[in-house]
């Protein structure tokens, strides 16, 4: 019997947030979680104290990979050093970002266009993960701006990151096909060259951005070119993946270790489980119970965090009810909604006029 592939939850900017990411671990017993991206520049150049809880995870939600971006090498050493001492399972970097605000600046997706500086990158975390694990501390480092120590320092205090333990924290990049069209030919060899412990790749061009359909065949050679290179390289791909068995159909067809499910998710932590499951769970009152359960974890974290906006909570609602009768309508109360309260509220007087 072929060995299931690895779930993952895509990392998605604005989406798997804290909350978010403890309610898919939780109902969909996903194997690994991504953070959202950080900007490697922010962080070094003084916003650390305000961008450190996008690092935010509790012990539930581990084996969970940190990711980042940006375009200066050395600000990637620094930060794979930081999310060492944070004690992430390992430490991601984004390549394959193709927003204007991240890949115009040369970041993200746009590294594919520049093959040197996107090994170099990779070199520079790579080495920031040996150091580490022979003893090397981010405050052992010249030049680090004193915001982005003390940040470090209140975060582990904040979590009571006690010890962590001294290993060599993998490195990884999730990317995409090319720039205009395919060019693993060229991009895959650049990247194997230096190693990363593991490659996602989104079967879509920068060019595509989220347009048209993901590239599975691609994906496939692509992987046979990682495995034939090295087969301890591991693989993830990704893109238009629904649910569970669509995830193990493609893991045999790519040979990828893991498949990773970002859009599927939306509102539906139970895409990763198997159908029988899935069906057991697909219920109404479920969803309903998950709205209410996500945003309660959601003002938990916010108020741990001393912040009030339930803005970016809104849109989870919205997914969570798409397909009750009149969804229209209630969509309509609840992305109006400022509290988990206001949310049970108005879920419980549907049930009431709808049951
Ligand atoms: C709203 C949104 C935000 C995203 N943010 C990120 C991100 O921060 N980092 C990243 O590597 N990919 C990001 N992606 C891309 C996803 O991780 C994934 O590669 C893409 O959505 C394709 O997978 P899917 O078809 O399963 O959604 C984002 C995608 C969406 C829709």
């Amino acid at each position: 019997m072929e060995k299931k592939p690895l779930l993952a939850l895509a990392p998605m900017d604005g989406v798997t947030d804290f909350a978010f990411r403890s309610i898919v671990k939780k109902h969909g017993q996903v194997d690994l979680l991504w953070t959202e991206f950080v900007s490697v520049e922010a962080l070094c150049r003084g916003a650390a104290p305000k961008l450190i809880s996008q690092f935010d995870y509790g012990p539930l939600q581990k084996p969970i990979i940190a990711q980042i971006f940006g375009k200066t090498p050395e600000y990637f050493y620094l930060t794979t050093l930081l999310l060492a001492e944070l004690a992430f399972t390992g430490v991601d970097i984004n390549m394959g970002c193709p927003a204007k605000t991240v890949a115009q600046s040369g970041s993200g997706a746009a590294l594919i266009a520049q093959p040197q500086l996107a090994q170099e990158i990779i070199k520079q975390a790579k080495q920031a993960a040996i150091d580490w694990a022979e003893g090397k501390s981010l405050s052992d480092c010249k030049n680090v701006n004193p915001k982005l120590l003390r940040a470090l320092k209140e975060q582990k205090e904040f979590w009571q990151i006690k010890k962590v333990k001294r290993q060599v924290l993998p490195v990884s990049v999730k990317t995409r096909l090319g720039i205009n069209k395919n060019e693993l030919k060229t991009w895959l060899p650049t990247l194997l060259a230096v190693k990363p412990d593991l490659i996602t790749l989104h079967g879509r061009t920068l060019k595509q951005a989220y347009g048209g359909r993901a590239d599975w065949q691609a994906l496939a050679e692509a992987g046979a070119m990682i495995k034939k290179f090295d087969p301890k390289i591991k693989y993830f791909a990704n893109g238009d993946v629904k649910n569970y068995e669509e995830a193990l159909v493609k893991a045999q067809l790519t040979r990828a270790d893991g498949i990773m499910i970002g859009r599927a998710s939306f509102g539906n932590p139970f895409v990763f489980l198997p159908l029988a499951k899935r069906q057991k769970l697909a219920k109404k009152s479920n969803f309903f119970a998950l709205a209410i359960e996500h945003a309660k974890l959601f003002e938990k974290h916010n108020l741990l965090r001393g912040r009030d906006k339930f803005f970016s909570m809104r849109k989870h609602l919205a997914w969570y009810i798409k397909e009750v009768p009149g969804a229209a309508k209630l969509r309509a109360q609840l992305v109006k909604t400022n509290s988990a309260s206001e949310v049970e509220e108005i879920l419980a007087n549907y049930q009431a006029k709808n049951e």
